[in-house]
């Protein structure tokens, strides 16, 4: 199988998901990316029992939108069942690095708001200890030189993301060099860093269900 039938499948797997747990009428929060556009794709097949939906960024918002789909904002809702995304890469404790796309503090937002958090890659996204993939940082522009010297005091390489300007304004640094051991521990040092507006590690808030696309169809696992 090549790579996008493999995310088509896991993105197939969650609207088979969606149909199996989440009640008739409600609000989807779905995520960003290649992964997350091939699931925005397949959701069309169940337009008629979802209620509306909450973007994690301006790409799946026209995407949703593009297809027909109610979008909210997200003051909107108090809760939502079920939130879909993409991952950059995820460790067996489904803590993962976000944010390939540039749309982790959405992302993010979205997914705190969601009771169950449904991660969809393929196997290659599968990692014991995060962090040989960049971890991106949303980063406030006048902040950036000060947040680099903290993150090359914490051992990493943090690199411009050159021409990119997130749905919010800001610049991604992409901190190279982490090894990951301790997920939560990281991204909570990170949150005290001033100027960083969101890291891409989603370990305080993992993934629930992790829909993973290998060669011999599609895997569920659960936390
Ligand atoms: C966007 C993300 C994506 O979920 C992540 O980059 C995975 O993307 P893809 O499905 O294209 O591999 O975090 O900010």
């Amino acid at each position: 199988m090549t790579q996008d039938e493999l995310k088509q499948a896991v993105a197939q797997a969650a609207v088979d998901y969606i149909a199996q747990h989440a009640p008739e009428g409600a609000t989807i929060g779905v995520g960003t990316g290649s992964t997350a556009n091939f699931f925005i794709d397949a959701l069309v097949a169940l337009k008629p029992r979802i209620g509306a939906a909450v973007a994690s960024s301006e790409a799946t918002r026209k995407r949703l939108e593009g297809h027909g789909f109610k979008v909210f904002d997200l003051n909107a809702v108090a809760r939502m069942p079920i939130y879909v995304d993409g991952a950059d890469e995820i460790d067996p404790g489904f803590a993962m690095i976000k944010g390939g796309g540039g749309a982790l503090t959405r992302e993010k937002i979205v997914a705190a708001v969601a009771d169950t958090f449904v991660c969809i890659c393929d196997a290659s996204k599968q990692v014991d200890i995060l962090g040989k993939f960049p971890l991106p940082l949303e980063v406030i522009p006048m902040a950036r030189a000060q947040v680099e010297r903290e993150l090359i005091a914490l051992g990493g390489k943090p690199v411009l993301r050159e021409g990119f300007t997130t749905d919010n304004g800001n610049i991604i640094l992409d901190v190279h060099g982490l090894s990951i051991g301790k997920p939560t521990e990281l991204e909570s040092a990170l949150n005290q860093i001033v100027g960083i507006v969101t890291n891409g590690l989603f370990a305080r808030r993992s993934a629930d269900v992790l829909l993973l696309g290998t060669s011999d169809g599609v895997v569920t696992l659960t936390k």
